[in-house]
């Protein structure tokens, strides 16, 4: 018998972190197979199907035989429906030839990192934030700099933090709004004013803008809504969350007319072009019966985060900030651990409550800090069965 083989991995992609909620989730799989009740609160995604619309105008593209690669930048009647949401919606005009459509915003992500960064480039984020948004910049073999941010500035950056924290060095700023673990929001005025303070030093602005048709007592907003926006900012979207489309694997990027050439060669190469089907989809959904569907789904959100927000506080448990958006809510449970994996692997075990453990989203509050996500309707339930746990901790 031959001796196995040592075949080597690359260096960079070894230190890439778990995305510890897939490992949750796959635990509340294994114990719903064994026949346990389970109540998801740990994955990111709408529990709700994606709208028959989507479904019948993907499948009238491919009976006709539309089943081809579309141009990389995007089917072209997509960009300019996008260009028309924007300026309907947002009063933002945005040309077509500035949309870039890709397979999911993870794709968008990665491909506008790798247009604009260098390796040893650094890139600044808030901590907690995106987890896959630091993996994007290692891969790179750039730097992250992560800026503990807690309620103080509403687990957001501000213009204050870019300043103190300003280094000539850093590339790229990331921010979301509403952002993933925390459902806050940047007001509309410090994200223009951060803009303007990155733009005065060359550096770009990337505005995540997935959660943004998510967001609860006011309408939903664009930094590029602004009568006047520099030209570093890079606004991140998609199909998945709002339109529920997580599977179709959907997404967009509006980025500054420069890098458009860079973008299209980078897809070209990295994966030609986004799924079809899926791109005929999303033209049907940003039709306005769609999107009126789409507006019922947001209220049910509104209702389950309030119904949430009011068990957790009749339970006697504190929430340092009340989520405006998205579909989380981030708890800090120093009060019952300093092992927020621990906590959770636990109360799963114990409850069948299956949640994301903080240190997902960072180090600087994440062995203290767990994610819940309203995607299941089972709320008052959950805490009743959270609240139980805790119990026994306190
Ligand atoms: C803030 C944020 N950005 C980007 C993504 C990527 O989503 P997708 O690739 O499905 O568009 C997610 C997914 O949860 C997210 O929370």
């Amino acid at each position: 018998m031959s001796q196995p083989l040592h075949l080597p991995i690359s260096k960079t992609a070894a230190q890439i972190a778990p995305f510890r909620v897939m490992k949750i989730l796959g635990q509340a799989k294994a114990l719903e197979t064994q026949g346990r009740d389970i109540i998801h609160m740990e994955i990111g995604e709408p529990d709700f199907a994606s709208l028959p619309c989507v479904h019948q105008a993907a499948m009238q593209a491919a009976e006709k035989g539309i089943t081809h690669y579309t141009p990389t930048l995007g089917l072209p009647a997509l960009r300019e429906k996008l260009s028309e949401f924007y300026q309907n919606f947002y009063n933002a005009k945005i040309p077509a030839g500035r949309v870039v459509i890709t397979p999911g915003s993870s794709s968008a992500l990665q491909l506008v990192l790798t247009a604009i960064l260098n390796p040893n480039d650094t890139v600044l984020m808030p901590d907690p934030t995106y987890p896959c948004n630091r993996q994007f910049v290692e891969l790179l073999q750039a730097n992250v700099e992560s800026i503990p941010v807690d309620v103080t500035t509403n687990y957001q950056l501000t213009t204050q933090l870019l300043e103190k924290h300003w280094q000539p060095h850093i590339k790229a700023v990331m921010v979301a709004s509403p952002a993933n673990p925390t459902g806050t929001l940047i007001e509309q005025e410090e994200l223009l004013k951060m803009a303007n303070f990155l733009a005065e030093k060359n550096c770009y602005f990337i505005v995540d803008e997935i959660y943004q048709g998510l967001v609860y007592d006011r309408p939903a907003e664009s930094i590029l809504g602004h009568e006047k926006t520099p030209e570093n900012i890079i606004v991140i979207n998609s199909f998945s969350k709002f339109f529920g489309m997580t599977g179709w694997r959907l997404g967009w990027t509006i980025a500054p007319a420069h890098l458009i050439d860079i973008l299209d060669r980078l897809g070209q190469n990295l994966y030609l072009s986004a799924p079809t089907p899926s791109q005929y989809g999303a033209l049907a959904v940003l039709e306005p019966e769609a999107l009126s569907e789409l507006e019922t789904r947001r209220q049910t959100f509104q209702h389950r985060r309030d119904r949430l927000i009011s068990a957790m506080q009749n339970a006697g448990f504190k929430l340092k900030t009340l989520p405006a958006g998205a579909f989380y809510i981030y708890w800090d449970v120093s009060a019952f651990t300093d092992d927020s994996e621990q906590f959770c692997a636990e109360l799963l075990e114990q409850t069948g409550v299956a949640i994301t453990p903080g240190t997902d989203f960072g180090k600087s509050g994440g062995k203290t800090h767990v994610r819940l996500a309203y995607t299941n309707n089972r709320i008052e339930e959950a805490v009743e069965r959270i609240a139980q746990f805790t119990k026994q901790l306190s």
